[in-house]
């Protein structure tokens, strides 16, 4: 076998989920080099298996053993393509870090990454549910996605438009066994005002002593010292970051529920007869903040996170989720969704 990938049976997944639950693959394929990608698939042990690509491991569930191969891509790298009227192109692999990927950029002098600093995770994931924190989603700064079709056994450049970028969505999302991403292009600026819409990081750069306008390594910093302060650390306590996804209603059904519920966080949705609304108030006004069943719990800093407190396994994490989402939806008649892929279960 090349030693540009390497196949092992019986694979332990344990230490390769955030949430750090008890799961098994069958086979377990890491490609270290994304040229040899097709090569590798077509090896017999797996050919026509089920397939699952992980990256971080920081945003899906086992709830159940992975079925055929899982993929872990490790390349990693990152660099400047080009550089044309202060906006640059920027390309990072698959296997890359993201939060090395935000920090990397600001040492090269780009900004447009700061908001999302400290997201766990890998760049290769970071298009699926476009991730989004602060003010900005990854889809806002990604110009293209390499990928592997799985589908047309090609490798493809989906342009922003191609990505059909959505809250916590993407095509990829869509059709999670049809490609596989190998690498994300960014454009990034030289030079370009920060993005403060979020309130909470205008009062963290005020605590930081900063007056003037930020720079975006002070907006990194800023997004670090609120996520550090609000979500549990996946490397202390296992979870996944936001569990269920900020419900999207119509705007006749957030006013109703405003009429009620005053305090309830309102924000726009995707078009004009939409509303977000803050799936951690519901859930915290349900009473589930610091809940725990076992090891299986929803974090005491934060209602949207479910944890594991040491020995959970993926079935009661789903269990707790399923109860959380059932009393939400019977005092509130709003249906939550999961935000990270669950593995072995349907929702
Ligand atoms: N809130 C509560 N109880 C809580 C926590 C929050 O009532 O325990 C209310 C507060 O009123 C707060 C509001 O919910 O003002 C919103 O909370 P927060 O600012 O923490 O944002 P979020 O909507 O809960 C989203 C993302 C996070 C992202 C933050 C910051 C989703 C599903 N989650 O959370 O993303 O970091 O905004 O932009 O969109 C993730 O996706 O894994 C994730 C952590």
């Amino acid at each position: 076998m090349s030693a540009l990938y390497f196949l092992r049976r019986d694979a332990d997944l344990s230490a390769r989920n955030t949430f750090g639950v008890a799961a098994r693959a069958p086979w377990l394929l890491e490609v270290f080099d994304t040229g040899t990608l097709a090569e590798a698939l077509e090896l017999e042990q797996i050919a026509g298996l089920p397939l699952l690509p992980l990256g971080g491991g920081s945003n899906l569930l086992f709830a159940g053993d992975a079925p055929g191969a899982v993929l872990a891509l490790r390349a990693a790298g990152m660099r400047v393509l080009g550089e044309h009227g202060g906006r640059a192109t920027v390309r990072a692999e698959a296997g890359a870090e993201w939060h090395a990927l935000v920090m990397w950029s600001l040492d090269q002098g780009l900004c447009g990454l700061e908001n999302l600093a400290l997201i766990p995770g890998s760049v290769g994931a970071a298009p699926i549910q476009n991730i989004g924190a602060y003010g900005v989603e990854a889809g806002e700064r990604i110009v293209a996605v390499e990928a592997w079709d799985r589908q047309q056994g090609t490798r493809v450049r989906m342009d922003r438009q191609a990505c059909a970028f959505g809250y916590r969505d993407s095509a990829f999302k869509r059709a999670p066994d049809r490609w596989i991403v190998t690498a994300v292009e960014f454009e990034l600026a030289r030079d370009a005002a920060p993005r403060l819409d979020y309130a909470g990081i205008g009062e963290e750069l005020a605590a930081m002593g900063i007056a003037g306008p930020p720079s975006a390594r002070e907006v990194a910093e800023a997004v670090i010292r609120i996520r550090r302060r609000k979500l549990p650390d996946p490397a202390l306590t296992g979870n996944a970051g936001s569990f269920f996804k900020n419900p999207i209603v119509p705007a006749a059904q957030a006013a109703a529920l405003l009429a009620a519920h005053p305090r309830l966080p309102v924000f726009p949705g995707d078009g004009d007869g939409s509303r977000k609304l803050s799936a951690a108030w519901l859930i915290d006004a349900c009473g589930w903040k610091g809940a725990r069943e076992g090891d299986a719990g929803v974090s005491d800093a934060h209602a949207l996170v479910l944890v594991n407190h040491g020995q959970a396994s993926g079935a009661q994490l789903l269990a707790l989720a399923r109860r959380i989402a059932a009393s939400v939806g019977e005092r509130f008649g709003v249906a939550l969704e999961p935000e990270p892929r669950i593995v072995g279960e349907r929702w």
